[in-house]
């Protein structure tokens, strides 16, 4: 299936900037969420051991890596002092059209409102520029922060898409949220950003 991909993008709100995530990023990466349990308790991944763990994931899209180059990686930039804030990305890897949303804030900067704002932002884009007719997220019970992030973005719990997930030692329930485009049209198209740059692309593999 043919599918609009995205070669670079910028996208700018009142309290963050995205761009895709560079080689300088991952130490930043690394030092925020290495042994974390604040954050990586609420992931299905349980963080990088080695910091050569991180390049290959979360620099796929932007060295053009023809499989999951479909999944689209961002840093998360707090325009309140410059510094890289967390990573937030869109997955369309094995499920194309619909996007899934995966983030992370750095822990002091949490209650800011950076998460909301990157996921409008981000939901933005995968609608106007990266074809995608459903974007959606997963998170973790008890995880009412993400829960209400989500609910910001206008995105609705959907309980058929709740399932059970083995962390560890626990066995988790997973809630589901979503977002349709139809929806997202409806609402005015929200989370279009202040300031925009969009690079369109061609794909040579389209995923399948
Ligand atoms: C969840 C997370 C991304 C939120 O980031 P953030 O930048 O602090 O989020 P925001 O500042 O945009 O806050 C969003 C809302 O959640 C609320 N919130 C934040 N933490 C909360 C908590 N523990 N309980 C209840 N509400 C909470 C905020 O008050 C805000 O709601 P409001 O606007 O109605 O006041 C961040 O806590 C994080 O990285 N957690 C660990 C990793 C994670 O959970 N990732 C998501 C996996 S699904």
């Amino acid at each position: 299936m043919e599918q609009a991909w995205v070669r670079s993008a910028k996208l700018e709100g009142s309290k963050v900037l995205l761009r895709p995530m560079g080689p300088l990023d991952i130490q930043d990466c690394f030092d925020r969420l290495h042994r974390r349990s604040e954050i990586t308790d609420w992931l299905c991944w349980d963080g990088p051991e080695a910091i050569e763990e991180l390049a290959p994931w979360y620099l796929s899209w932007p060295l053009g890596d023809p499989n999951r180059g479909w999944d689209y990686h961002f840093a998360v930039i707090d325009l309140a002092d410059g510094e890289f804030a967390g990573v937030i990305s869109l997955r369309f890897y094995d499920h194309a059209s619909q996007g899934d949303i995966g983030y992370w804030i750095d822990v002091p900067k949490w209650g800011r409102g950076l998460a909301s704002e990157s996921v409008s932002l981000l939901t933005w884009l995968a609608f106007e520029h990266a074809g995608a007719l459903l974007v959606y997220a997963e998170w973790f019970e008890g995880n009412l922060g993400s829960k209400r992030v989500l609910e910001r973005a206008g995105f609705l719990s959907d309980p058929a898409g709740e399932h059970r997930f083995q962390k560890g030692e626990r066995n988790v329930l997973v809630h589901f949220h979503s977002l349709a485009r139809s929806a997202w049209e409806e609402a005015g198209k929200p989370g279009a950003p202040d300031r925009v740059q969009v690079e369109a692309g061609e794909r040579a593999n389209p995923h399948k």
